[in-house]
Order: C-alpha cells, then sequence, then structure tokens
C-alpha cells in the first residue's frame, strides 16, 4: 500500500552493535519510513553494564518482534528491500554476528546488494535523516563531523564521502566516562543520561581540567574521570554519604563540573579546528549527543560563527538502524555496488 508513493531504492537496515536490536527501512529520499529499537536494558541492569553474551542471545530472540515492528505498519516485508544493510563493526563480535548474519542472508535470498556499514559511518551521517516525513536535504560535499558516544569521541573531515579522522581520544570515550563515573556513584546502567540529568541541578563552581593541546589535535578523557573520583573521594572522606536515588547537592554540583569541562573539551576541538581549518557545516553525533549542556554550548559555539549546525535529532543520537540505513544510502548514491558475502564483523574498524 504505502509503498507504492515511496521513493525507490528502500534500504532495509539492521543494527545490532551493542546492546540494542534496531531495524529501519528509509527511502531514496532519505526519508525514515520506520524505525524501531529494542532496548535490552533489562537484560544487562543487574550487573551494571553489557554482558556480551548476553547481548548477543537478546539480540537473536528479540530481531523477529522488531523487524515485524518496523515493517508491519508500513505493509512491507523484507523482500521489498531494494538494498540490505547491516553494521559490521565496531561493537562486541557475538552481537555484531547476528545482525550481521541476518542482513547479509536476506540480501543474498533476495539477490540484492549488501552493505556492510560501518557503525560510526552510521552516526556520522545521522544528523542529516529527515524526520519530519519530508525527503532528506543532500547532506554537503564537505563538512566537519563530532561523533561522540560510549565507545568513540571523534572529530572528522568529510570530503565528497571520503572521511578523515583529525582528532580521536586517546584513551576513554566521554560517553564511557559519564557510564564510569555514575557506576563509581552507585546509579543504574546506562549512567550517562542520568549523570547529565543530575548535572542539570548542580552548580559546576570550581572548574575541573581541560587538556590542553598544542601542535598535536586529540581528546583525553582519563585524566577527567580520575580528577572527578579524586573529588569524589574527598567529599567521602569528608562524611558525605551518597544515595544514588538521591544524591546531596555537593555530588550534583560535582557532576556539574564533570560535564562542563567534559563539554568544553569537545567546544574547545571544533573550535581548534575551525581555526585552523575553518568549516562551514559541523554535524555533531552519538549517543552523547542527547547531553543537554553539549547541545546548548555546540549551538552557541556554531551561531557565534555562523557555521551551520547539524545536531542529531534526539531520537537518532542513540544506536538504530535508520542511521545505517542512510549511511549505506549514501554509499549507493557514489555508485558503490555494496560488500561482498565474505565481508566480516570486526570489534574494531578504523574509520578514515
Ligand atoms: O551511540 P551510543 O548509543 O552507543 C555507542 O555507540 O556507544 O552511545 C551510548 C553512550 C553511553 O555511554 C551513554 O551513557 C551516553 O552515550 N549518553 C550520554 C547521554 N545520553 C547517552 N552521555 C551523556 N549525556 C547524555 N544525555
Ligand atoms: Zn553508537
Amino acid at each position: 500500500m504505502l509503498a507504492m508513493t515511496l521513493a525507490r531504492p528502500l534500504t532495509l537496515a539492521i543494527e545490532t552493535s551493542c546492546d540494542d536490536t534496531a531495524c529501519a527501512v528509509v527511502d531514496g529520499e532519505g526519508r525514515v519510513l520506520a524505525s524501531s529499537v529494542s532496548s535490552q536494558l533489562a537484560a544487562h541492569r543487574p550487573y551494571g553494564g553489557v554482558v556480551p553474551e548476553i547481548a548477543s542471545r537478546e539480540h537473536l530472540a528479540n530481531w523477529p518482534a522488531v523487524s515485524t515492528a518496523a515493517l508491519s505498519p508500513l505493509g512491507l516485508a523484507p523482500r521489498d528491500a531494494d538494498i540490505v544493510a547491516a553494521t559490521r563493526g565496531p561493537g562486541l563480535v557475538g552481537a555484531l554476528l547476528v545482525g550481521l548474519s541476518l542482513g547479509k542472508a536476506i540480501a543474498y535470498a533476495l539477490g540484492k546488494p549488501f552493505y556492510g556499514v560501518h557503525h560510526l559511518e552510521g552516526h556520522l551521517w545521522s544528523p542529516f535523516l529527515s524526520t519530519n516525513g519530508g525527503p532528506a536535504a543532500a547532506p554537503p560535499e564537505s563538512f566537519a563531523a563530532l561523533v561522540v558516544s560510549g565507545g568513540h569521541t571523534a572529530l572528522y573531515g568529510v570530503d565528497g564521502g571520503a572521511v578523515t579522522t583529525l582528532a580521536e581520544t586517546r584513551d576513554d570515550a566521554m560517553g564511557e566516562v559519564f557510564d564510569k563515573l555514575g557506576k563509581r556513584l552507585g546509579l543504574p546502567y546506562p549512567q550517562g543520561p542520568l549523570v547529565d540529568k543530575l548535572a542539570e541541578t548542580g552548580d559546576a563552581g570550581e572548574p575541573l581540567p581541560v587538556p590542553r593541546v598544542e601542535a598535536e589535535f586529540f581528546f583525553s578523557y582519563s585524566g577527567l574521570k580520575s580528577a572527578a573520583i579524586r573529588r569524589l573521594e574527598a567529599l567521602e572522606r569528608a562524611g558525605l554519604t551518597v544515595d544514588p536515588a538521591d544524591p546531596p547537592q555537593p555530588i550534583r554540583d560535582l557532576l556539574a563540573a564533570f560535564r562542563a569541562a567534559a563539554v568544553a573539551q569537545l567546544v574547545d576541538r571544533v573550535d581548534r579546528l575551525h581555526k585552523k581549518r575553518p568549516f562551514t557545516l559541523l554535524a555533531v553525533s552519538g549517543g552523547v549527543a542527547a547531553n543537554r549542556l553539549l547541545r546548548r554550548e555546540i549551538a552557541s559555539w556554531a551561531d557565534g560563527r555562523n557555521v551551520d549546525l547539524r545536531l542529531v535529532p534526539l531520537s537518532y543520537a542513540g544506536d538504530n538502524a535508520a542511521m545505517i540505513a542512510f549511511a549505506a544510502l549514501q554509499r549507493h548514491r557514489r555508485s558503490d555496488p555494496g560488500d561482498p558475502w565474505t565481508v566480516e564483523a570486526e570489534s574494531r574498524i578504523p574509520l578514515g
């Protein structure tokens, strides 16, 4: 039914790189027709983080319901897809293998091209997804991209579809330090969004350090994590007790200072890049792009410099399959024929 009015090619995509099982359909104009994500939070929460084997088993169990939730309301079946895509890495190999095998099997059975997509390439293009039902505007030939997630913190230059890494983290990713500090406070997984929410009620006061960069260009978050934990230990030594359900004001203030320094580092690197190698559009994506302070600060930075800011819509900041479909569509538009059936799942793959 609906399918008759949709722009071809239709891309069916699968994302299973970590703890979300996701399926999406995106049309040839970049419209998200369906995007369903099944979270495994309940399965992992007792362990305080993602347990790889549980993630793989959950993907296998959740896929039938997730794909039905995406396709049925559209009156579509997998055979209606013109392109099939799945995340091939980076991520948990066992988890990736589930989605990659499903995607290859569907494409193989249908005789359609298959794209094994780099997870970060999915995030990178996600700010350009159309969420209002209209066609997505074509991404520009050249732009800067900031991708901030639980596993990565990086700045890229994109030129004609080719991606170059300009800066990346030397140690922890920003989302990872939010999770670790939150875990140390006894907050439930995933801690990042809760740390952000508590930080909103705190006063940053005395700032925590932002590592400086001179000739070299990189991110580093492990020093900030240690500094925040040292401040927490000092509060504990002074007799402060923390109820994770309702942390006292000094903890909220500490989280505000931590978040301010984490975001300041991102804005500092973006600003340095802009001075060194000016760009007119900045695309910001990844799970941490949901951070309230980051959204405010980067918007005010861009405003002052006439930079066109594309902040990923909140609903596509975290892992989803629409971004994987959209990244495959970008490759298809550049006449990339897709990947061979031998394309493998990889826990680490460089991008650019
Ligand atoms: O992109 P994503 O869903 O998965 C990865 O590819 O890693 O990012 C998840 C990360 C987690 O570390 C989570 O705690 C963090 O994003 N995160 C946040 C916020 N929302 C999610 N970190 C800070 N503030 C938030 N509001
Ligand atoms: Zn991600």
